[in-house]
């Protein structure tokens, strides 16, 4: 099966053509950093209008790419939801079109399924179910038990900011500029990950939550101290990202213990950070767990992983173009939109 992704749901407009949920023959993401940068965050309004003069484009790069027409697709697959409005609006009106003209069947997948699915993408093996998935993107941080491709169910998420969010705001204080995760992500490679004792969130009995907000005060009043003036930055970055990975990976290993997965897989923008990675392989190597880690090209929003969450949730995210309406708000629970 050959499927059309389009992802539109907040910064990156993304299409991608996926073959039997898991080569993509063509993957095209049109950063939009340069324009939401002097913002220092992203703007809703630029990002919709940004995809609008995007989209098309994009679409016919990549249908250019794997040397195909639409009429080759056998499916179409969208974000619908969640998301900015206008961004996913983009998306969403574009895949019903194409979808309703060239008369293929139109998938409508929820943002945060799609990075559930991203460990399937280019992999010689794919995560055997039930595997426990570590969602953490930069509007949402959660552990979620993938029993079946559409037997979902979350054993634990963030009680304030996500992950990602996390790291954004921290770059900031450090003057990292936007976007912060990565460049937070190489400034800790030269740091001392012991050299601050930044807090430690513990969700109280046995609850699987975590909380990221009381860790990034904790570096903002550091960081105003004037004690604390000459304290390299590089320190910072790594004792900030030495506590986020702390609280990411005792969490799965909780769960993990709790649960009879077969697998784990890390998925969403955080996944690409290079520590995280390093701690979750070294506790997948001590514990004998397979561990799943897309490409760092799928960790962050990308339109393979929406193909490859609707080839997998199949007819259960099918729906008509003629009703499909993209959902700002869409909960983790929704499957497919029958309204
Ligand atoms: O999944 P994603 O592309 O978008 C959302 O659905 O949110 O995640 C973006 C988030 C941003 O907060 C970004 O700073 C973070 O992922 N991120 C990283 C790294 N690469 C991206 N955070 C830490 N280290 C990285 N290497
Ligand atoms: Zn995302």
């Amino acid at each position: 099966m050959l499927l059309l992704g389009i992802e539109t749901s907040c910064d990156d407009t993304a299409v991608a053509i996926l073959r039997d949920g898991r080569d993509a023959i063509a993957n095209v993401s049109t950063n939009q950093d340069e324009f939401h940068r002097a913002y220092g965050g992203i703007v809703p309004e630029i990002a919709s209008r940004a995809h609008l003069a995007l989209l098309s484009a994009a679409i016919e790069h990549t249908l250019d790419r794997a040397r195909m027409t639409l009429a080759d697709c056998d499916g179409i697959a969208v974000t619908y939801g969640p998301g900015l409005i206008g961004s996913l609006l983009v998306g969403v009106a574009t895949a019903k079109a194409l979808a309703f003209a060239a008369r293929r069947p139109l998938y409508a997948v929820n943002h945060l399924h799609g990075h559930l699915f991203a460990p399937f993408l280019e992999s010689t093996e794919a995560p055997p179910y039930p595997f426990l998935a570590l969602l953490v993107s930069g509007g949402h941080t959660q552990l979620v038990a993938v029993d079946g491709p559409t037997q979902l169910r979350v054993l634990g998420k963030t009680r304030d900011d996500a992950a990602g969010e996390a790291f954004d705001k921290t770059a900031r204080l450090l003057g990292l500029g936007f976007p912060g995760g990565p460049a937070l992500d190489a400034l800790a490679r030269d740091g001392d990950a012991r050299a601050i004792a930044f807090p430690r969130y513990r969700p109280e009995g046995d609850a699987l939550d975590f909380s990221f907000s009381g860790l990034k005060t904790s570096v903002r009043y550091f960081l105003e101290r004037p004690e604390n003036a000459r304290v390299r930055r590089e320190d910072v970055a790594a004792s900030f990202q030495a506590a986020v990975v702390d609280a990411l990976v005792a969490r799965v290993d909780a769960a993990f213990s709790r649960g009879s997965f077969r697998a784990v897989a890390l998925s969403g923008g955080v996944a690409a950070n290079s520590y995280l990675q390093q701690r979750m392989r070294a506790w997948a190597e001590r514990c004998g767990v397979d561990l799943f880690i897309p490409p760092r090209s799928y960790c962050t929003d990308n339109a393979a992983m929406i193909a490859a969450a609707a080839e997998a949730q199949g007819e259960a995210v099918r729906v008509d173009p003629l009703v499909l309406a993209a959902d700002p708000n869409l909960p983790f629970e929704r499957i497919g939109n029958a309204a």
